[in-house]
């Protein structure tokens, strides 16, 4: 019945206290800011535009949505394949409500969504679900490396495909493509691999306590 539907949540993750919250968006939004500017973003901004010649405004290109969080598994209130599973999981149980330390490690926008990327520890690992990498087709790139932040989704674009095209540019990467070096930021280094995906790999990782919990809407 549809009680029974609800006893499983849209989707669990790490979710950021508030007052990170606000640092973390303050950071993606200088970032955008900066991104906007630079000479080589100008040169690839028909991979936004879709013309060469139109300017576009980062910060109001991409919306921002609800509480920032970094989603373990997405249950759909059960409807998800493997939700069940996941929600009786021994290590999702007992860390239900517990505080997290999560490090952010990167930046990356593209012409549909702007995040960051999440790197897990091995005990984060633990509430890490089975395939979420291999349900999006990249089969070999390591568990956790979907793990990520959604700061924004350009207009029409929903949230699921920030962490596509996190996979997205890490499969290139694995496949030994280095990317074409932009310049060095004040925040790290700045990586392009065409078709409007940019890289921003921090010099030192964002660290966020976060409490692991689960999302109703
Ligand atoms: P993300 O984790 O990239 O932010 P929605 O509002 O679209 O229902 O999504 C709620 C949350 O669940 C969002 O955080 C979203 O993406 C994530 N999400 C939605 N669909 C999926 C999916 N099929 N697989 C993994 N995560 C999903």
């Amino acid at each position: 019945g549809p009680l029974e539907e609800m006893s499983l949540p849209l989707f669990f993750g790490w979710f950021l206290l508030s007052s990170v919250q606000d640092k973390v968006r303050c950071t993606s939004m200088d970032f955008l800011k900066t991104l906007d500017t630079l000479e080589a973003f100008k040169k690839h901004l028909s991979d936004f535009t879709g013309k060469a010649e139109k300017e576009v405004d980062l910060e109001q290109y991409f919306q921002a949505k609800g509480t920032l969080h970094c989603t373990t598994k997405f249950c759909d209130y059960g409807k998800a394949p493997g939700a069940k599973e996941y929600a009786q999981n021994t290590a999702v149980k007992e860390f239900y409500g517990s505080a997290f330390e999560l490090s952010l490690s990167a930046l990356f926008v593209t012409p549909r969504t702007v995040g960051a990327r999440v790197s897990l520890t091995e005990e984060q690992l633990l509430l890490w679900p089975a395939d979420p990498e291999e349900e999006a087709g990249s089969t070999s790139l390591p568990r956790g490396s979907r793990a990520h932040i959604t700061l924004g989704c350009a207009e029409h674009v929903e949230p699921v495909q920030t962490g596509l095209d996190l996979l997205e540019i890490l499969t290139l990467q694995q496949e030994g493509q280095q990317g074409e070096p932009i310049e060095e930021m004040e925040l790290g280094s700045l990586t392009y691999y065409g078709e409007g995906r940019w890289l921003l790999t921090l010099r030192e990782p964002i660290c966020t306590p976060a409490c692991f919990s689960s999302f109703y809407g």
